[in-house]
C-alpha cells in the first residue's frame, strides 16, 4: 500500500518539517504504511534535498511557484493555470500506484482535490493553517473549506485552534481529527560541552541574558514586536538571537527588521543568524525563548521545541499556545500584540532564575509526553490504514482490462 504525499513547497517551513519528521521516523521504525510513502513536490529546494538525504522516494511535478509580479494579470492567471494542469498531470501519473492522496499544504489540497475527483482515491488533508482572514485572502480560505467538504475523506488538524477556525468557517467537525506535530525528545538534550562551544562561536558572553526567537521571517511572526520590547527594556545585558529567514517571498521583511534594529539602537544586542539546521543546539544556548506572533499561531513547532529543550517559553494567550503550554507551570502566556506587556514578562523571567528553571524542567517532561513522534505517527497510521483498504475496490474498477489476446 502506498500513500502519495503532496506538498507545494520546496522550502523548509513547519508543514514540511512536520512531514519530514513523520517520514524519517517511519523509515527508522519500519512502519510499513508510512515507510512506503512517496512525496510529490511542486517546487524544488532544501525540502527536496532533505528528502533525498533521508532516502525518501520523491518526485518533482510541475511548478506552482507564484508567477512573476511584473506580468499582466491575464498572463499571470494563464501561467497559474498551465502550471496547475502540469501538476495535476504529474500527480495523475504517480497516483496510478497509490491508494491514498495526502495533501500537506493548501495548494497541494487544490491539486489533490482535482486528482481525487478524477481517480476516486481517498484524500486526506493535513491542515497546518488557521483558515481565517488573518492568514488568507477572503475567498481563498472559504474555497479551501468547500474543497475539503467536497473531496477530503478526513481532515487532520494540527491544533484545536486550527480545528475551531475550520469549523467556524463552515468546515464539517466530523471530518476532523486532531493530531499534534510530533518530536523526538532525545534530539533536544544537548551536552554542556557542545553548548559551551556554540556559545563561544556565537560570542555569547557569560554575563549576558540570551533570548532566542526561532521563526521564519514573516510580518505575522512578530519579530518586530520583540525588538520593540527589547527597546523598552533598555538593558544592554540582554542579547537576542533571531534565528530564521524569509521562506515564502517575504524578502523585504528581513531588511525591515535589520533597519528597525538599527533605528532602535539595538545593533549591539541582536544577532541575525539566518536559517539554521542546528536548532536544538541553538536552543540550548538560550536562557529564554520568546514566540510573539502578531496573528494566532496554528501550532508553532518552536514553542514545543523550546519546551523540549527545557527552556521557559513566553507565548501569546491565543491560537494554539494555550493548548501547548500552561501559564506559570510549563510556560508563560501573555496578551498578544503588546510590546509593553512582553517587555514586562521578559523582565519578570530574567529576574527569577528559579522560576525559569522550574518552568523549563516541567515543560520538558510535559512536552515529551504529549508531543512524541511515536504517538503522532501511530495516529496518522491508524487514520490512513482503513482508508487505504477502502480504496482497493475503487482501484480495481480503475484497472484497465487485460489486452485482447486472440484465441
Ligand atoms: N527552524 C529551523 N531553522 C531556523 C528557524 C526555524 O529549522 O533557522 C524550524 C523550527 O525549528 C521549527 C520550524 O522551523 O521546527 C518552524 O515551524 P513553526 O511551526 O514554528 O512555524 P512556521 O514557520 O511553519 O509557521
Ligand atoms: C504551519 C503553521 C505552524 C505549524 C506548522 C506545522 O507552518 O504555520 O503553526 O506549526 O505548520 O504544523
Amino acid at each position: 500500500m502506498t500513500i502519495l504525499f503532496l506538498d507545494q513547497s520546496g522550502e523548509l517551513g513547519g508543514a514540511e518539517l512536520c512531514l519530514l519528521d513523520i517520514l524519517c521516523h517511519s523509515s527508522a521504525t519500519g512502519d510499513s504504511l508510512l515507510a512506503n510513502a512517496q512525496v510529490a513536490l511542486f517546487s524544488d529546494g532544501p525540502f527536496r534535498e532533505r528528502l533525498a538525504r533521508a532516502n525518501i522516494e520523491h518526485h518533482l511535478v510541475g511548478d506552482l511557484l507564484p508567477p512573476r509580479r511584473d506580468r499582466s494579470m491575464l498572463r499571470r492567471r494563464l501561467c497559474e493555470t498551465v502550471s496547475l494542469i502540469r501538476s495535476v498531470q504529474g500527480i495523475l501519473r504517480l497516483a496510478k500506484d497509490c491508494e491514498l492522496l495526502y495533501a500537506n499544504t493548501p495548494k497541494a489540497m487544490v491539486v489533490g482535490a482535482i486528482v481525487q475527483r478524477l481517480t476516486g482515491l481517498p484524500l486526506v488533508y493535513h491542515l497546518h493553517d488557521i483558515l481565517s482572514e488573518q492568514h488568507f485572502g477572503r475567498w481563498e480560505y472559504r474555497f479551501l473549506i468547500r474543497l475539503a467538504r467536497a473531496c477530503a475523506t478526513r481532515v487532520i488538524v494540527n491544533s484545536q485552534a486550527s480545528q475551531k477556525a475550520f469549523v467556524s468557517a463552515g468546515g464539517q467537525p466530523e471530518q476532523t481529527t486532531l493530531i499534534y506535530n510530533g518530536f523526538l525528545p532525545e534530539q533536544f538534550s544537548i551536552d554542556t560541552a557542545t553548548t559551551a562551544d556554540l556559545k563561544q562561536k556565537l560570542g555569547i558572553r557569560s554575563d549576558r541574558f540570551t533570548i532566542g526567537c526561532f521563526s521564519r521571517f514573516a510580518p505575522w511572526k512578530g519579530q518586530s514586536l520583540l525588538l520593540e520590547a527589547l527597546a523598552i527594556l533598555e538593558d544592554p545585558s540582554i542579547e537576542l538571537l533571531l534565528v530564521g529567514d524569509a521562506l515564502f517571498g517575504e524578502g523585504d521583511y528581513g531588511l525591515k527588521l535589520r533597519q528597525k534594529t538599527a533605528a532602535l539602537g539595538l545593533e549591539g544586542q541582536v544577532q541575525f543568524l539566518g536559517f539554521r539546521e542546528d536548532v536544538p543546539q541553538l536552543l540550548s544556548t538560550c536562557d529564554l525563548i520568546v514566540h510573539s506572533p502578531r496573528a494566532p499561531e496554528p501550532f508553532g513547532r518552536v514553542m514545543v521545541e523550546g519546551m523540549l529543550a527545557g527552556k521557559p517559553v513566553i507565548a501569546p494567550q491565543e491560537g494554539s499556545a494555550p493548548e501547548l503550554l500552561r501559564h506559570g507551570e510549563t510556560g508563560w502566556l501573555i496578551p498578544p500584540r503588546d510590546s509593553q506587556l512582553l517587555a514586562q514578562a521578559i523582565e519578570r523571567l530574567q529576574a527569577d532564575s528559579s522560576l525559569r528553571l522550574r518552568l523549563g524542567q516541567t515543560a520538558a517532561v510535559d512536552a515529551a509526553k504529549r508531543f512524541h513522534l511515536h504517538h503522532t505517527n501511530h495516529q496518522i497510521s491508524e487514520l490512513c490504514q482503513p482508508l487505504c483498504h477502502q480504496s482497493a475496490p475503487k482501484l480495481k474498477r480503475m484497472t484497465p482490462p487485460p489486452p485482447f489476446a486472440p484465441p
